[in-house]
């Protein structure tokens, strides 16, 4: 027989005569002459109760169903007479698919902390707060790729090796082959040349908006930086929208719509996941999510932002000077104390912004643009591009970086350059703001941290 999902068994509308269900044990009550089981197949929070009579045969079955164990299960799909469920399943079927060790199965119900279910992150996704993480972490993806199909984005794959380093900023993990049987590096990196894991798809799509209008990638990205944050990994997925003809407030006005899509969407199509986080929320240092929908983001220049800093009365531990990179702590101060709600900072100060960005006509500052948000501080980067070709040599020289390396980047301005814009927002980010989750360790599947290569 066919299985029916647990989600769809438990939003059934009628009683089924016939129904199969899989999953995995959460539970099992041993009573005189019939057991309970509770099931949960991963396809929704809840779990569909099973009521078993007892045969010689199914008691044998039942007795190897322990917690954690795969089990078949056919029957009726009935009205439950117990409180909180609609349906219940009455078994006359029971098989066991796999077997869990009891001894050694390390999710017995109780409540585990975040900390060790990191160090078994392959099982992790059998629990209930994982399962609803990895849930919402998809459907959000899906809901990417809705907003720019909405827009008339058009989604342009970008390529994982690169030769070129987009953000200058050194941190990239070079690829090289290996001896073809050993683990040795061969002498060349990509077949003679060196080469290296993208940081950003950008400098790729911002061809393609000057080719093709409004684009946008969204993929793996690779930072080698030894930095143990709640916030930093060493791979994470980007999602980078690029358009032409647009300027820094385009980027700004597509960064809070689509920040507002996303969570829209989730509420909408992932409630009860999302429910189920917002109950572990710090609501003191966090709008909710409705309240983030509700006004207008802040936006502010980033000369304002450091004057306002300096005249808190709070400490900070790295103080404030113009001309400085805003420190988490920074960030957070301006969207959680003073603001409350997302803030844009933008014109930083070019030295400490990449070459790409377009200069303002202070010379001193760039059309650079930050997102934050309470919580996490940065959730988007972005800027609009340098398109004067002469004004992008002189940077480009500035910073020490060649012409003949960048050629094919030039030639979008010496053929028909246009202002153009965008920016790159950290899914993970974006998926911790969703769920509120302090530790980008715990929306990733398995994270790549300098202390974690394992799974
Ligand atoms: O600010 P970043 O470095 O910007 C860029 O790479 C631009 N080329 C993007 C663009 O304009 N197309 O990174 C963009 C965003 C950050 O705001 C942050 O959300 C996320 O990527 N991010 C990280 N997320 C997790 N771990 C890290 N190590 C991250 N570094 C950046
Ligand atoms: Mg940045």
């Amino acid at each position: 027989m066919k299985r029916t999902k647990i989600k769809d068994a438990l939003n059934a509308t009628d009683p089924m005569p016939e129904i199969c269900i899989k999953g995995w044990v959460r539970s099992k009550r041993d009573n005189k002459g019939f057991s309970f089981v509770a099931l949960n197949d991963g396809s929704c929070l809840g779990t569909i109760q099973a009521i078993i009579d007892h045969t010689p045969e199914i008691e044998t079955e039942l007795a190897k169903a322990g917690t954690g164990a795969s089990v078949a299960i056919t029957g009726e799909l009935v009205e439950s007479p117990g409180k909180g469920q609609k349906w219940e399943v009455r078994g006359t079927t029971f098989e066991v698919i796999g077997e869990a060790d009891q001894e050694t199965f390390p999710l017995q119900k109780k409540r585990h902390s975040d900390e060790f279910l990191r160090s078994i992150a392959h099982l992790r996704p059998r629990t209930n707060k994982y399962s609803a993480m990895f849930r919402m972490r998809s459907e959000l993806a899906q809901a990417v790729h809705k907003f720019f199909s909405e827009k008339d984005f058009f989604y342009i794959h970008t390529p994982i090796i690169t030769g070129s380093d987009c953000e200058g900023a050194g941190e990239m993990f070079r690829v090289t082959s290996l001896e073809a049987g050993s683990k040795e590096p061969a002498t060349e990196d990509f077949f003679g040349k060196p080469s290296a894991l993208t940081v950003s798809g950008q400098l790729s799509v911002e061809m393609f908006a000057l080719s093709l209008g409004d684009c946008y990638t969204f993929g793996p990205t690779f930072r080698a930086e030894n930095s143990n944050t709640p916030r930093h990994v060493a791979e994470f997925w980007m999602i980078e929208p690029e358009m032409a003809f647009a300027d820094l407030s385009d980027d700004m006005d597509l960064g809070e719509e689509m920040i507002k899509y996303l969570i829209t969407h989730m509420l909408d199509n992932s409630a009860e996941d999302v429910e189920l986080f917002a109950k572990w929320v710090d609501k003191s240092l966090m709008p909710t999510l409705e309240n983030i929908l509700k006004e207008p983001f802040k936006r502010l220049p980033y000369t304002e932002a450091i004057n306002l800093l300096k005249k808190t009365k709070k400490k900070f531990e790295y103080p404030v000077e113009w001309g400085m990179d805003l420190q988490t702590e920074h960030e957070r101060f301006l969207c959680e104390e003073k603001f409350k709600k997302p803030v844009y900072v933008y014109d930083y100060p070019k030295t400490i912004k990449p070459f790409y960005m377009r200069m303002n006509d202070d010379d001193n500052t760039v059309a650079a643009m930050d997102c934050l948000v309470p919580r996490i501080g940065e959730l988007i980067g972005g800027s609009q591009r340098e398109e004067r070709m002469d004004v992008l040599t002189a940077r480009m020289a500035e910073m020490g970086l060649s012409e003949e390396e960048y050629w094919w980047y030039l030639d979008s301005r010496k053929y028909g350059t246009a202002p153009h814009a965008g920016f790159g927002m950290g899914f993970e980010r974006m998926l911790m703001l969703v769920t509120g989750v302090a530790n980008i360790r715990d929306v990733m599947p398995f994270p790549r941290t300098p202390k974690s290569l394992e799974f």
